[in-house]
């Protein structure tokens, strides 16, 4: 039941001191207190962030719980969910007039026209994300899709050389970079705007370069754009969930990782960002033997997964030329990615 009246004043008291911990100020006053309810002496506090899967969600909810526990409630769940743009804009207002600095990461940025924006994740490197952002946005393109990628691996980016793509992109007077097209996809790395080998990036200049490629890049109309993310569990993937917005995740991984630990924490990172996880590609699944034509399945295949699978790829000799065989896969694929 929804709290109403003296009860729900007496716990909104209790949580108002609370601050956001990023922006500093209460959330209450933030308006990110959506609701109170109270089930069989249970008190569910709806808490809605600014950004999706925010990583400081857990000191809210642990001094949501504190506070209300040191007057006597012991049984406290904080559910949380996101804000939509218009109540964004609207706490923008409030941290104008509280005259703070507005927190980089309250900066979501805009769709654009771009239809559909898919992260394509890992925790691990060296499992074939890039490969497989490449096999994707070929297949998408072929099959008429105006498709582009942006590879947010600022520390490796592996695009351009897999494109085999040379040319530099460059700046207008707008501060607008127009993409380079190749393989009619077009493209948006880190390494076509400067001479990476150059930089030692830094986590905050990492998180910078990847919002502003993604933001200063013209895209055009665009019906998928796909994100070639960095591996890991670090700042530079989070920082391309919270500003860019991604419409959905695809996993990949191999049969190896997927019975490690490693494997599941991919699952329950992209899980825990709260946006939809169409499903996973599982890479280097098998190989086809060079005399009798079999296949190999590779790795042990009893790991159960509660997320549907949508192409299992061979492990490829040749991939150009061997690519060919799995496109009826990959087509099945980028149509699920496409339409959610
Ligand atoms: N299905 C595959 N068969 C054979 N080699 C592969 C396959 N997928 C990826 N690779 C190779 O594995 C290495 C890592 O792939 P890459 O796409 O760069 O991974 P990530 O982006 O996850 O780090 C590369 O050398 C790539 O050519
Ligand atoms: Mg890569």
């Amino acid at each position: 039941m929804r709290l109403e009246g003296d009860r729900l004043k007496d716990i909104i008291g209790l949580i108002e001191p609370i601050k956001d911990p990023e922006i500093g100020i209460s959330i209450v006053k933030l308006r990110m207190v959506e609701s109170i309810e109270e089930e069989d002496g249970k008190i569910k506090v709806n808490v809605k962030l600014t950004v999706p899967g925010c990583p400081l969600s857990s000191t809210i909810e642990k001094d949501v719980k504190k506070a209300l526990k040191e007057k006597g409630y012991n049984d406290v769940e904080v559910n949380f969910g996101f804000m939509s743009k218009k109540e964004l804009e609207d706490i923008k207002e409030v941290v104008r007039k509280e005259q703070i600095q507005m927190p980089q990461s309250i900066e979501r940025y805009e769709k654009k026209s771009i239809r559909r924006i898919i992260a394509v994740y890992s925790a691990k490197g060296g499992v074939g994300k890039s490969t497989i952002v490449k096999l994707l946005a070929e297949t998408a393109n072929s099959m008429n899709y105006k498709t582009g990628i942006l590879d947010c691996d600022i520390s490796g980016p592996s695009i351009t050389s897999l494109f085999n793509l040379k040319e530099r992109a460059y700046a207008d007077e707008d501060g607008k970079i127009t993409p380079i097209i190749k393989e009619g996809i077009k493209i948006m790395a880190v390494d076509m705007l400067t001479d990476v080998e150059a930089i030692i990036w830094r986590g905050p200049l990492v998180s910078s370069a990847i919002k502003q490629m993604y933001n200063d890049t013209n895209w055009g109309n665009l019906d998928i754009l796909f994100l070639d993310l960095p591996p890991g569990t670090s700042d530079a993937p989070i920082t391309v969930f919270q500003s860019i917005p991604v419409d959905a995740t695809v996993v990949v991984t191999t049969p190896q990782e997927l019975s490690n630990l490693i494997g599941k924490k991919t699952i329950v990172v992209a899980k825990s960002l709260n946006i939809p996880v169409i499903g996973v590609i599982e890479n280097m699944s098998y190989f086809v033997c060079k005399h009798c034509g079999g296949k190999n399945e590779i790795g042990n295949k009893n790991t159960k997964l509660d997320l549907p699978i949508l192409a299992k790829l061979p492990f490829f000799n040749d991939l150009n030329a061997e690519k060919e065989e799995s496109i009826n896969q990959l087509k099945i694929a980028v149509g699920k990615i496409v339409n959610g």
